[in-house]
C-alpha cells in the first residue's frame, strides 16, 4: 500500500477533500410560488426512516421556504445538468423564477406541495423532522417520505462538488456485495 507524504493544509480548504456529494438540487413551494436551490453540504443520517440532513443558510431564499412549508424535495441532477446545477446557485428565489429561466419542468409529488424537477435522475420528497437541532447552525433533518427514481438503473454520473468553481464527476461502479453479508451497510 502507497504511503503518502503529507503537508500541512489550510483548514479553509479541508472542504475540497471532505465534500460530500452529490450535489443536489432542493425545490420548495410556499404560497404558490416554487423555488430551487443547489445544496452540497448534506449526509444521510438513517435510513428506516429514511433521513436527511443538511446545511441551508439563512440568506438563501429557499430558508424561508422551507422553514415556512417543512417540506421540500431532493432532487438529484446528472453531469448534464451542470450549467443549471451552476445558475440555480447563484441567483434568488426572491427575484427569480428558477423552472422558467433554467428550462426545468416542475412535476406534481404524491405527498409534499414542492414540485419534483422531471429533469432530474430522481426526487425525493421530504417533510421536516428537525429545524435547527443545533441553534449555532442552520441544518435540517428531513424524513424521506416518498422516493421516485429513473426505471434505467444505470448508476447515475452525479456530481460532486469540491469548491471554488471545480466538480468531480461520479465514475466507474466497483461491485463488492459478496463482501457484504449484512445488507444493512
Ligand atoms: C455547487 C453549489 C453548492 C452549494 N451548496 C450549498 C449548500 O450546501 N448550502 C447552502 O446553504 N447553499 C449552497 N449553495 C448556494 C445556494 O445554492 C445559493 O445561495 C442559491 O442562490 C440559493 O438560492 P435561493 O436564494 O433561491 O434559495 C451552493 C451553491 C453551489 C453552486
Amino acid at each position: 500500500m502507497k504511503k503518502y507524504r503529507k503537508e500541512r493544509f489550510d483548514t479553509a480548504n479541508v472542504r475540497s477533500l471532505l465534500e460530500p456529494g452529490p450535489v443536489v438540487l432542493v425545490s420548495s413551494a410556499w404560497e404558490g410560488r416554487a423555488n430551487i436551490m443547489t445544496m452540497g453540504w448534506h449526509m444521510m443520517i438513517g435510513f428506516k426512516p429514511a433521513l436527511f440532513g443538511c446545511y441551508i443558510d439563512e440568506s438563501n431564499h429557499s430558508y424561508d421556504m422551507v422553514r415556512r412549508s417543512r417540506e421540500c424535495v431532493i432532487n438529484l441532477p446528472t453531469a448534464d445538468l451542470l450549467e443549471q446545477v451552476i445558475g440555480i446557485g447563484n441567483c434568488s428565489g426572491a427575484d427569480t423564477d428558477k423552472f422558467a429561466l433554467f428550462g426545468l419542468t416542475p412535476e406534481k409529488a404524491g405527498e409534499v406541495a414542492a414540485p419534483l424537477i422531471a429533469e432530474c435522475y430522481a426526487s425525493f420528497e421530504c417533510r421536516l423532522a428537525d429545524a435547527h437541532p443545533n441553534p449555532n447552525h442552520p441544518l435540517f433533518v428531513w424524513e424521506i417520505v416518498r422516493a421516485h427514481v429513473a426505471k434505467s438503473r444505470t448508476p447515475p454520473k452525479t456530481l460532486h462538488y469540491r469548491g471554488n468553481g471545480r466538480f468531480m464527476i461520479s465514475g466507474r461502479e466497483i461491485d463488492t456485495r459478496q463482501q457484504f453479508p449484512n445488507q444493512t451497510k
